[in-house]
């Protein structure tokens, strides 16, 4: 790497990282594209792919607003492309592995078409170990950047068209907001809505913290104008976006403003359905459940990663919360909203767990009894604290384990769904099904997935539908009527 690059990019570093203090946030507005710039796409296409979770969605969504005013095009079509944008997730190998396959397959296209733009963003970028693998190993890359500096793209994008090195900018700095950012939606109905960037956690098994920067919170008024313009737009769902979003707010200066008031404000939004994720179970506060249980908008799902049932391994995550502590909450939110549905995510095979230990995991999740759950066996990340832990854990046990958590889920997860049949629930109508056009598809408030026959006018919109057939991961049902117009609060 030579000394430009340097200058923007340092590697994951836990000690630094750690020592984040509490310098301010600026918040910057994005620049209108600079004239030159508008033309640069015209006529041309763009593709890009996205790995990972929700964030990277939506970033991908703000890719494509730029490139827009820039006047590019999008497509679906590679060989069509002008330019191709992998948007990277770093949080296990597989996920890396994938996007490495991505890189590699590309290369002949890249090869036949060498006006072709081939560029890597997203949480990989912010690795020092990829990029400098992307430099020795895949030089028809031609661009690199990093999860803080997506609003600089049109005079990066620039830069690779004129230069026939690869142009590498990924910021160790961290801690901005870019208010403003256009977005191209891909979606009508549901949209997505970032209320904090970043993660201050770490997990020790976790890369986020490294690759997203530091914990910092929108400004209450942008996050809330946002959701008002999108129900003005017609919006019929947001999902608030953080990676810890019940830390929304600690980091404001001069307010006492938290994720319980943001949600109490979003229930006067004219929206019909707002959702979160992800929220984590250490600040979990009871103001916040007292707002989640006045409904309304505010539907009764949670997402509430777990990880683990076990505490010596809870603490060793740090986690900062026990079991214990765990199962208060879930009692505590399940008082309050008693038709609530709890999904979770679920680490198994962490290094050095015992059967013990991943048996208090099996019992905590048919204590709770969550709806449904992502469960991963443990992957090692480089620069993490769980990446230097022994681990004497074979491969094949975690797979073991992997399929037994996995399994006494299905049944739970059946039994919760069966517990639905006969029941009327309210579904915001997506679209066809993906296997059957004459079947309608949609979710209900709880995010489950409902199949039924209806006529096609119900998709984007909202109907009332009969469980008539639960599965373990979909209910089947039949329509009974549209529901009439919509009314927030009811
Ligand atoms: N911010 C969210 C999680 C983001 S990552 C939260 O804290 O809940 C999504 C999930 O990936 C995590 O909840 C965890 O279960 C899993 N995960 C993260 N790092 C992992 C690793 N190194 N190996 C396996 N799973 C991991
Ligand atoms: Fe990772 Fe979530 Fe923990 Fe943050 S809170 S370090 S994103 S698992
Ligand atoms: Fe992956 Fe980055 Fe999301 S590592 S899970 S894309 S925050």
């Amino acid at each position: 790497m030579n000394e430009e690059m340097r200058k923007y990019f340092t590697p994951p570093d836990l000690k630094a990282a750690k020592k984040r203090g509490k310098q301010d946030v600026s918040v910057l507005e994005f620049d209108q594209i600079p004239d030159e710039m508008k033309e640069v796409g015209k006529g041309k296409k763009y593709l890009i792919k996205t790995f990972g979770c929700q964030m990277n969605v939506h970033d991908s969504e703000t890719i494509a607003g730029i490139l827009e005013l820039m006047g590019y095009e999008s497509t679906e079509c590679e060989e069509e492309s002008d330019l191709i944008l992998i948007n990277t997730c770093a949080i296990r190998e597989n996920a890396e592995d994938k996007v490495f396959g991505e890189i590699g397959r590309l290369k002949p296209l890249k090869v036949e078409k060498p006006e072709l733009v081939l560029g890597m963003c997203g949480c990989m970028s912010q690795e020092e170990s990829v990029v400098n693998r992307i430099l020795q190993k895949h030089q028809h890359v031609d661009l690199i950047f990093g999860t803080h500096n997506i609003h600089r793209l049109p005079h990066l994008l620039m830069e690779a068209l004129m230069s026939k090195e690869m142009v590498v900018e990924v910021w160790s700095k961290e801690g901005d907001i870019v208010e403003n950012l256009p977005k191209i939606r891909q979606d009508g109905l549901k949209a997505w809505v970032n209320i904090m960037y970043g993660c201050d956690k770490f997990c020790t098994y976790c890369i986020v913290p490294y690759t997203r920067g530091k914990e910092r919170s929108r400004r209450p008024e942008d996050v809330l104008a946002e959701v008002r313009e999108l129900a003005r737009k017609g919006y019929q769902e947001v999902t608030l976006l953080g990676q810890n979003v019940n830390a929304y707010g600690k980091d404001l200066t001069g307010r006492d403003y938290r994720f319980g008031d943001l949600m109490d404000d979003m229930r006067k939004i004219g929206i019909p359905r707002v959702r979160f994720t992800t929220s984590h179970p250490r600040d979990f506060d009871d103001h916040l459940i007292e707002v989640l249980a006045k409904r309304g908008n505010l539907v009764e799902h949670i997402h509430l990663p777990v990880q683990s049932g076990n505490n010596d391994i809870l603490k060793i995550m740090a986690r900062k919360y026990t079991r214990e502590r765990f199962l208060e909450l879930v009692r505590k939110i399940k008082r309050a909203i008693p038709d609530v549905v709890l999904t979770t995510d679920i680490i198994v095979g962490y290094p050095g767990e015992t059967e013990e230990q991943f048996e208090d995991t099996l019992s905590l999740m048919k204590e709770v009894e969550f709806d449904s759950a992502f469960t991963f066996i443990y992957s090692p990340r480089e620069g993490t604290p769980a990446a230097k832990m022994k681990d004497n854990v074979p491969q094949e046990v975690k797979k073991e384990r992997l399929h037994r958590l996995n399994r006494l889920q299905d049944e739970i997860s059946r039994k919760k769904n069966e517990s639905l049949q006969g029941k009327v629930v309210e579904v915001l109508v997506e679209g066809e099904s993906k296997k059957d056009p004459d079947v309608l598809s949609g979710r209900t408030r709880t995010n489950k997935l409902v199949n039924f026959y209806g006529p096609k006018h119900l998709i984007g919109r909202f109907a009332h539908v009969r469980i008539t057939e639960p599965r373990t991961w979909t209910l089947k049902g039949e329509w009974m009527e549209e529901s009439s117009a919509h009314q927030v609060g009811s």
